[in-house]
């Protein structure tokens, strides 16, 4: 009868070792055992860049990566696009199931009615330069929130994990919107708790001087539905930065500065702005081979390609092509789809990425749908942050909550100096 075990052979040694496997994997720490002498630290697992470690256990979210596939908790994210909303996908990331109508109904009254900044930050944000870089201020205030609530270092209190939760969902697309109105000399919108939650964000980064702003309905839904989209992606750079940084038990908000400052990476979330700086340098469909052979000598990547996940097209970015659509009937279409269009045409046709299996990932079209929706390509990593913010949080929790987890503290394979004396200046 089969066992669901591993019987690893020390060649070294000649001894055997039988180690349980459990959800197709092994645990590390049953390699300590394998030693060629009792003094001896044991074997570790040597995994740069964590390709193949699972770093804990979640219901969160599922990929698979070959067959590109995405659910969060169970529900296909197609499904989700098509027929949710953000805040409804939000709770379900973060409680495990959809929300009945009047448990959504409380969650949208608590996030519309936190969506208030203290009038403090906006001291701090007027501080920044006029130019800068809305995710340098997106991250930075959010830190800064942490100032203001002491109390949410009381990570164990559920009511008050709660309340955080509830500040950080309703307050990340206030923060992004005054930093964007920072960048463009514009006074602060504040919040209209008539909107939806998407509808609001619009008020406050567009109003002028209306008495009250009107979302365009196509606009506002096509912005819910990339907000659903974004909301969690398991255990991603940023997304274990933020396990990483709340295992030492820092409150939630300069946990999810981390993790957003993990995000802002141009092979992260910061993608999103490098796809546009890429099409913009590229121009015209005409020079599209140009650039790719320059992407095949390895002198430049291709953003917005490619996945340590995904090995097949990345289900969230067939969805964002097709909500295009339905934005440039609104905006006009973006000149740059054509050139984006034809790089996928002919990469998914080239060895150099087939052989690779590098398809479009998340960020190939969202920039095009933001920069039609009259965003600057600075403010696309801060529109990935806003919705990611509910899978940090979901994930922050799930990793407090698990009984297995500890602080975060990988090991290292030694291979400097060994031990040597103090050289005095005058022999060196
Ligand atoms: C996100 O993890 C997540 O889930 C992230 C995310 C989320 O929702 O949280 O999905 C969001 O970050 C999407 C990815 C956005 N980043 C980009 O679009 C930047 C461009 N893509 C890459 O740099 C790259 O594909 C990564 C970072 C996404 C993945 O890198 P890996 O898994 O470490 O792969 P690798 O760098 O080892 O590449 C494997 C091979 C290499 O070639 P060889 O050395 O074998 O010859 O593929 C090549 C790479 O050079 N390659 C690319 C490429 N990506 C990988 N070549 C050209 N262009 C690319 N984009």
């Amino acid at each position: 009868m089969p066992k669901d075990t591993l019987t690893i052979t020390d060649n070294r040694t000649g001894k055997t070792y039988e180690v349980a496997i459990e959800h197709g994997a092994i645990r590390a720490v049953e390699l300590r055992q394998i030693k060629t002498s009792p003094e001896e630290f044991g074997l570790m697992s040597y995994d740069p860049g964590y390709l193949n470690t699972a770093s804990c256990k979640s219901t969160i979210t599922f990929i698979d990566g070959d067959r590109g596939i995405l659910h969060y908790r169970g529900y296909p994210i197609e499904q989700l696009a098509e027929k949710s909303t953000y805040l409804e996908t939000a709770y379900l990331v973060l409680y495990g199931e959809l929300p009945t109508r009047s448990q959504l109904e409380e969650w949208t009254y608590q996030i519309t009615h936190h969506t208030i900044l203290n009038e403090n930050t906006k001291k701090l944000m007027d501080g920044f330069r006029y130019d800068a870089h809305p995710m340098g201020m997106f991250i930075s205030t959010i830190a800064a929130l942490s100032t203001f609530y002491p109390e949410s270092k009381d990570i164990f209190d559920e009511q008050v994990r709660r309340k955080q939760i509830y500040r950080l969902i309703a307050k990340v697309p206030t923060i992004a919107a005054f930093s964007y109105r920072h960048n463009t000399g514009m006074p602060y919108a504040y919040p209209d708790n008539d909107l939806s939650y998407t509808g609001n964000f619009l008020n406050m980064l567009f109003k002028r001087t209306e008495l009250k702003y009107k979302p365009h309905p196509v606009l506002e839904r096509a912005l819910d539905v990339l907000f659903i989209l974004h909301a969690d992606h398991e255990q991603n750079c940023s997304t274990s930065t933020m396990r990483l940084v709340g295992s030492a038990h820092t409150d939630p908000y300069c946990s999810l500065a981390a993790a957003a400052a993990a995000l802002y990476g141009p092979l992260h979330g910061g993608a999103n702005e490098a796809v546009l700086r890429m099409l913009a340098e590229i121009g015209s469909k005409d020079n599209v081979p140009a650039y790719i052979k320059r992407v095949k000598s390895g002198e430049v990547r291709l953003m917005g390609f490619g996945h340590r996940v995904y090995k097949n097209y990345d289900p969230r970015a067939r969805i964002i092509k097709q909500t295009a659509d339905a934005v440039f009937e609104v905006t006009g279409r973006n000149p740059l789809l054509d050139i984006a269009l034809e790089l996928e045409r002919i990469a998914l046709e080239d060895d150099y990425f087939v052989s690779r299996k590098l398809y479009p990932n998340v960020d190939f079209y969202s920039g095009l749908i933001y920069q039609a929706m009259g965003f600057p390509v600075e403010m696309f990593p801060v529109l990935f942050a806003i919705p990611r913010t509910s899978g940090w949080l979901a994930q922050w929790q799930e990793m407090l909550l698990d009984k297995e987890q500890k602080i975060g503290r990988p090991r290292q394979l030694y291979l400097g100096a060994g031990r040597r004396d103090y050289v005095p200046i005058e022999q060196r």
